[in-house]
């Protein structure tokens, strides 16, 4: 099955944050990742595939301006109501992010993806990810990706996933973007299962 707006909507309907397979306390493998960035707290971040994550709040407390993209309208819906007036600053955009961004974006400064890019398993949709990263972000701004290793397990949401190692990042990237960091960590999920995951932050060089 392929990640669609009908599966993710579903889902986000049906079930509540907590429950979610890939639902985090707190953000602060992420964060660590954001430390290594000078002064990100000024930063312009768009986050492909934010769902209802812990992270939105996280980096509006600090300052942060973002641009928020989902599939899946639910999950934006639930956000927007979490935030209350507080979504008045966000720039939301609701597609496939393996599509072209057709709406104005203003300048990002950081990219952040937990657990999206694993999902587009198909040749194209990589590569259309992978060219939405590449034309939003400018010389001298960062991406960061937390996606499922290779050890890590083959399906998620009832979905096969495309699994990643650092190298294969790096090759999607292309010369343009230096590793900064990177690093594994097991997430235990709500249930008590171990989810392998790599961490990686790149900085745009040229
Ligand atoms: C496993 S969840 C991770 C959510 C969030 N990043 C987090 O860490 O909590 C995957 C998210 O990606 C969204 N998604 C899946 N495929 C997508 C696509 N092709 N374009 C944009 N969002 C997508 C889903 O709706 C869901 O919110």
């Amino acid at each position: 099955m392929k990640s669609s707006k009908e599966h993710w909507d579903s889902i986000f309907s049906g079930t509540e944050d907590q429950k979610l397979g890939w639902h985090e306390k707190n953000a602060s493998k992420t964060l660590e990742l954001l430390n290594h960035i000078p002064k990100w707290e000024n930063s312009k971040v768009f986050i492909p595939g934010a769902g209802t994550s812990v992270l939105i709040e996280e980096l509006l407390s600090k300052g942060v301006k973002l641009v928020l993209n989902d599939i899946s309208l639910e999950a934006l819906n639930r956000v927007r109501e979490r935030l209350g007036e507080k979504c008045k600053e966000i720039n939301w955009l609701c597609q496939d992010i393996s599509q072209p961004i057709l709406n104005e974006i203003p300048d990002i400064d950081i990219w952040i993806d937990r657990a999206v890019l694993h999902f587009l398993t198909d040749k194209d949709d990589i590569k259309g990810y992978f060219e939405n990263v590449k034309s939003i972000l400018k010389v001298d701004s960062y991406a960061l990706f937390a996606e499922f290793s290779k050890t890590g397990a083959p399906k998620c949401a009832g979905l096969k996933l495309h699994r990643y190692s650092i190298e294969k990042i790096s090759e999607n990237l292309g010369s343009s973007f230096k590793l900064v960091s990177h690093f594994d960590y097991t997430y235990i999920n709500p249930l008590g299962d171990p989810r392998p995951y790599v961490y990686a932050l790149y900085k745009k060089e040229n």
